[in-house]
């Protein structure tokens, strides 16, 4: 009897070129993995993500061509992208490809990409008074949409309104739990009309593989072994934010009148204005023994150290999802982009951070590592962030609602 060879189906996922976006598709690419069983695909790291317009322009082409070669011997069952890796949603249409939108970033994140391209087709966004809130989108305030510093207000609105264009895609996969965001998932819900899946944490959902771009430097943990518990306030700037000389000078001087312990990621070439290495600045900088600095840290075993009491962090959604996972309360000096809603949700809706505006002055930095570290105000920043750590814990059990929207997702395929 002639048996009939199955052919294997195949899930595209294609990342953004960033770290930030890397670790969740990988993530989820190993949630579904195991779940179906599903070759993991072939991720490619496409290069620096500055240019984003310009990389989905030049990506089209190559990506329709090797769809089209995959097509050849394969079935693929869907093609998930991030949702700024948009020109594969007009690749994967020519082809009829079932395909869906991984939205790395918060739900109020995207929300406010629509809002911004709204507000900019209207009347522009030059005449917004920047302390006032956005109707319905409370607590965000003008100057807390997605602008970037990296590009003008005409560049991100014409990418935006790509990330937002939703085209033949038949749902959308969010790195969020419902709990966390429930106005936003549904004003989304009802702006896109078509299903929304928030399957976050994904980070704990599922042990991915290491997927970091720059090498982890472990000694850091066993510098935290040899510190007190909840003694130590971390401080990371993810993988693009920059910091001014004055800044990174305002900071440590800041750090060291504060008194407490600190491990601070300082990632070469993050440090602008500076005629010395980072490497130099910081040795002339840190002279006390209560300080250790690396390059790059691994930085969800930091977070769920015991020594770690705190986080000084740009609010990353990458870097927030991971803090209120380990229940750690932070500091919120957002630099760009999402990360202002972010730190606007940390501080007033979430209620475990404390915002640190304006010009970065070392008495700021002070005040605000204390408020955290010693004060009973960040005692009860440290309970509410437990909570919430035992919220997000269980969205990811059996029953939980990301689990649930994950095997919702899964049904689909
Ligand atoms: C980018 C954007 O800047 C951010 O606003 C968006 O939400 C996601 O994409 P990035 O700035 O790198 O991300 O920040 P974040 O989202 O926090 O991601 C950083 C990742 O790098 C995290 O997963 C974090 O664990 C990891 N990291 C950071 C390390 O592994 N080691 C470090 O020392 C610092």
């Amino acid at each position: 009897m002639e048996k009939k060879l199955a052919r294997r189906r195949r899930l595209v996922l294609v990342p953004a070129p960033a770290q930030g976006h890397i670790n969740p598709m990988m993530q989820l690419a190993k949630a579904l993995h195991l779940k179906e069983n599903l070759p993991v695909s072939d991720l490619k790291n496409l290069g620096p993500g500055r240019f984003l317009i310009k990389l989905a322009k030049e990506c089209y082409v190559s990506f329709k061509e090797l769809l089209g070669q995959l097509l050849v011997n394969e079935e693929i069952a869907c093609v998930i992208y991030d949702e700024f890796m948009y020109f594969v949603e007009a690749a994967v249409e020519e082809f009829k490809l079932r395909n869906v939108i991984l939205s790395t970033t918060s739900a109020t994140a995207f929300v406010c990409r629509f809002v911004m391209c709204k507000l900019y087709a209207k009347d522009g966004l030059a005449q917004l008074k920047e302390e006032e809130l956005v109707p319905e989108l409370y607590p965000i305030r003008y100057k807390d949409l997605p602008s970037s510093v990296f590009a003008s207000v005409e560049c991100s609105v014409e990418l935006f309104k790509n990330t937002c264009y939703k085209g033949t895609a038949s749902s959308v996969i969010i790195n969020t739990v419902r709990c966390l965001e429930i106005s936003s998932f549904e004003w989304l819900q009802r702006e896109l009309d078509i299903p929304v899946y928030p399957i976050g944490p994904l980070h704990m959902a599922v042990s991915a593989p290491r997927t970091s771009l720059l090498e982890e430097n472990e000694s850091c943990i066993e510098w935290l072994n040899k510190q007190k518990p909840s003694s130590v306030i971390y401080i990371s700037l993810g993988s693009f934010t920059m910091m001014e000389t004055k800044e990174v000078l305002e900071m440590a001087s800041g750090l060291d009148s504060s008194n407490q312990h600190f491990l601070w990621v300082i990632r070469p070439g993050s440090v602008s204005g500076s005629e010395i290495s980072e490497e130099e600045l910081l040795k002339k900088m840190v002279t006390t023994d209560r300080g250790y600095i690396v390059k790059w840290a691994p930085q969800k075993q930091v977070l769920a150290h015991s020594a770690v009491r705190a986080f000084w962090s740009h609010c990353g959604w990458n870097s927030t999802l991971e803090s209120l996972g380990e229940g750690v309360p932070m500091i919120c000096r957002p630099f760009t982009t999402d990360q202002k809603g972010n730190a606007r949700y940390l501080e007033c809706v979430w209620k475990v951070g404390i915002q640190v505006e304006g010009k970065l002055e070392r008495s700021a930095v002070e005040k605000a590592v204390k408020r955290l570290m010693v004060d009973e105000e960040g005692e009860e920043m440290k309970r509410r962030a437990l909570s919430l750590k035992e919220k997000l814990k269980d969205s990811v059990l059996a029953q939980g609602s990301s689990h649930n929207s994950l095997d919702d997702f899964i049904k689909t395929l």
